[in-house]
């Protein structure tokens, strides 16, 4: 295994670039069962571990248990310390702290692990406050089943509240994870890299090629189907000048749009965590760091 960049988090050293899973399992958006299947989604494990990129990101809620399913049959199937973070989905009918834990500990059993390194909140839902999910993932992490906390799409002002309610226990907020890419730079106007600056929390960067069209493979004539469809097709209009000055860097440094991309926002102090549907990707992606 290659030793890659990396980040300070929670007392040890996490890759800088990691891996998405989104697209395991998940019809609608990302037609796998079209061109994707779990042969492939193998290689992309493989690549990822090979290539030093441990930090794996998932959810409960991807591919409907799919992609912990997966991930927990590939992380029993090698040696590498790999490093699982997974979500929990406040839906508006969990109403108890107890409910993110019984969560957590289904997640836990398709997984087929005993703890995961990193738990986020997956959205800041109502009804419940971030106070009191932050209060919930305190209870996961005392009670040893995740060693990290994290939030996700929270507003500065909800990240620096769920830091605080989490400090009173004696939990960090390690991660925070938002959109960030060339194309979403709202974290930057938004007050969200502020406060994870000010928390010393790292940004965990989603959809950091702005769901494939930062790779530059996409264009008015060529776009994929599903559900990115007529977003991309307006896309490479409005920002026209962007796919194209970003191809220009790539060539003059000898790189690829997508690793140009990630490269941008590994040197910000983010922690890419870019999705890829075959080992191809992943061993292009992770030419980004360096
Ligand atoms: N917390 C949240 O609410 C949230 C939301 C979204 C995502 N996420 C997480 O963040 C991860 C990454 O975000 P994302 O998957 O939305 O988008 P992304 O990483 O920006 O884009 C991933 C897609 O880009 C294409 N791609 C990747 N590498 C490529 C390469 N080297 N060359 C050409 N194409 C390449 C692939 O799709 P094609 O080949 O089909 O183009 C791949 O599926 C997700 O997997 C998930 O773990 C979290």
């Amino acid at each position: 295994m290659e030793s890659v960049q990396g980040v300070w988090l929670g007392g040890r050293w996490i890759p800088a670039l990691g891996l998405g899973t989104w697209q395991w399992g998940d019809r609608w958006v990302w037609g796998f069962g079209r061109g994707c299947g779990e042969e492939d989604l193998r290689g992309t494990f493989g690549a990822a571990v090979r290539a030093g990129l441990r930090l794996v990101d998932t959810a409960e809620v991807y591919g409907s248990g799919y992609a912990e399913r997966l991930l927990g049959r590939l992380v029993g199937e090698t040696e590498a310390p790999v490093l699982v973070a997974t979500k929990f989905m406040p839906f508006p009918w969990r109403l108890t702290r107890r409910s993110l834990l019984r969560a957590l500990r289904a997640s836990l059993r398709r997984l087929n692990v005993d703890r995961v390194f990193l738990y986020q909140v997956h959205w800041p839902f109502l009804p419940r406050s971030v106070e009191f999910w932050a209060e919930a993932l305190a209870d996961a992490v005392e009670e040893g089943l995740a060693e990290q906390a994290g939030v996700s799409n929270f507003r500065a002002d909800q990240i620096r509240r769920a830091a605080d309610r989490l400090g009173r226990r004696g939990v960090r907020l390690a991660t925070v994870q938002v959109s960030y890419s060339l194309l979403d730079r709202r974290p930057e106007r938004n007050g969200v890299v502020d406060a994870c600056r000010e928390l010393q929390a790292v940004l965990l960067a989603y959809s950091p090629l702005g769901m494939g069209l930062l790779a530059g493979k996409y264009g008015p004539d060529h776009l994929p189907g599903g559900m990115r469809r007529a977003r991309f097709a307006r896309l490479v209009r409005q920002r026209a000048d962007l796919l194209r000055a970003l191809q220009q860097v790539a060539q003059a440094r000898g790189k690829t749009p997508a690793q140009v991309a990630l490269n941008w926002l590994v040197c910000r102090g983010a922690v890419p965590i870019p999705g890829a549907k075959n080992a191809r990707q992943v061993e292009e992606n992770a030419g980004a760091l360096g």
